[in-house]
């Protein structure tokens, strides 16, 4: 695991955004691994104002988002479908077709997310996963407590992940608690990794996963398995490492 410092929030999605545009250089088919939350939206921006200035094409890019919640069809404006939709697959014209979500709904889940995993496979497995990193420690909803080896599955929030997520919908709103997420195996699956952290709020998951042990306790700590991960961190999410862990960004 590599653990870059960087200047600011800003910089880390250039720097993220800036690895995604060149792996697409390289690789025009890239398959991408996505996140929603706040932390990918400014990087999402920078991938519609290059495609938008021509300067990257994403007609061939396949797309597996991390997690999609139970309860809210996907049409529904707080859906991760919509959420996407909304940051970055219309500004990239990405063809339906070419954007998977895990299943929600329907009668067989478990064999509908086999399915997903299968289809993961098909595309000869995810290049680039982009991750943010839950108060908790999660990755996708990957919540405390999740085994090191799961997969694509229903899982249940945390008081804690519904507190955190409570500003993306309206008060009286159902907040939806269950979702389905990648499992950490399917996630550890990916060739690169970038999980991306911002604000103090974030320093104590932070210095667990890159300075504790390997522990379903805190989900990201079982990145340090994965051959070529880089966590981006901003001053705040960094405040806790210990200073040999930080490289400065360049
Ligand atoms: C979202 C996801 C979550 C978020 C995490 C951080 O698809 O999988 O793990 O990345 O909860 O969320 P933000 O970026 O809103 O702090």
């Amino acid at each position: 695991m590599q653990v870059v410092l960087t200047a600011s929030s800003a910089e880390s999605a250039r720097l993220v955004a800036q690895e995604i545009l060149d792996a697409l250089a390289s690789k025009p088919d890239l398959v991408l691994g996505l996140a929603t939350g706040s932390t990918p939206v400014p990087v999402y921006a920078r991938l519609r104002e290059a495609a938008a200035r021509g300067e990257a094409d994403f007609s061939r890019v396949t797309t597996f988002n991390l997690d999609e919640y139970i309860g809210l069809p996907v049409e529904h404006p707080r859906s991760y479908h919509s959420f996407m939709r909304e940051h970055l697959f219309e500004g990239l014209r990405v063809a339906a077709d070419r954007t998977a979500f895990p299943p929600t709904a329907g009668a067989d889940l478990p064999a509908r997310c086999a399915e997903f995993e299968e289809r993961i496979r098909a595309c000869g497995g995810i290049d680039l996963q982009l991750l943010g990193l839950g108060r908790n420690g999660h990755i996708g909803f990957n919540e405390p407590g999740s085994p090191l080896d799961s997969r694509t599955r229903t899982v249940q929030l945390c008081e804690r992940t519904l507190e955190d997520n409570a500003r993306f919908f309206e008060s009286g709103e159902d907040q939806p608690r269950r979702a389905v997420t990648m499992g950490i195996a399917t996630i550890l699956d990916a060739r690169r990794i970038l999980l991306q952290a911002a604000g103090p709020a974030k320093a104590h998951a932070v210095r667990s996963a890159v300075e504790g042990p390997v522990t379903e306790t805190l989900p990201a700590s079982a990145l340090r398995r994965h051959a070529d991960t880089t966590f981006y961190l901003d001053p705040g999410a960094a405040r806790d490492l210990t200073p040999s862990e930080r490289v400065p960004a360049h």
